[in-house]
């Protein structure tokens, strides 16, 4: 460059603007305890976001988000499943049943009251899954062995009772005439 010549000023390349494109969305019709639903939903949700922030049903818990922890078990046609590991759509169709079934009104199902009287719960945080868990056991082997109890608890996380209370919680509702019923589940098999 000559002397005198001043040199251009450099322009930052103008970058094009990211648009983002919509979320795709699809309809969805299920039962959720009992009751139709009707909802568009994004095609990425999880089941446990949907029933959670759709439908306001917070009693399925999100712990680890990756199908470990059991946390987010829910019943689908009666089978207990992850939640977090299922997107809303697959649920189309399909019967899903949370932890909000299992109570009616102030009445507790005799494995909530059975977890309350043998201490199977601390914190509570992994108690929904575990109750679904537990209802499908106890609704499928209405006197379960001590093993049968084990391997379904073993499918589940808790960080707080050392397991003894909450294996003591499925054996007592074990045999209760009601331990295997849920109004809002519909019949199986
Ligand atoms: S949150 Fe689904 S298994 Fe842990
Ligand atoms: S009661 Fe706290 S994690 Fe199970």
């Amino acid at each position: 460059m000559g002397e005198g010549t001043v040199a251009p000023a450099r322009v930052a390349p103008v970058r094009p603007r990211r648009v983002r494109p919509p979320a795709a969305t699809a309809t969805v019709t299920l039962t959720v305890n009992g009751r139709p639903v009707e909802a568009t939903v994004e095609v990425r949700k999880t089941l446990a976001d949907f029933l959670r922030e759709d439908l306001g049903l917070t009693g399925t818990h999100l712990g680890c988000e990756h199908g470990v922890c059991g946390a987010c078990t829910v019943l689908l046609d009666g089978a207990p499943v992850r939640s977090c590991l299922l997107f809303a759509v697959q649920g189309a169709g399909h019967t899903v049943t949370t932890v909000e079934a299992l109570s009616t009104g102030e009445t507790l199902h005799p494995l909530q009251e059975a977890f309350r009287r043998h201490h199977g719960l601390q914190c509570g945080f992994c108690t929904p899954g575990i109750l679904m868990s537990a209802y499908a056991l106890l609704r499928d082997h209405p006197h379960p062995t001590d093993a049968q109890v084990l391997e379904t608890l073993g499918g589940h996380l808790c960080r707080c009772t050392g397991y003894q209370g909450i294996v003591d919680a499925v054996l007592a509702a074990a045999g209760t005439a009601a331990a295997g019923t849920v109004g809002a589940e519909p019949p199986t098999g």
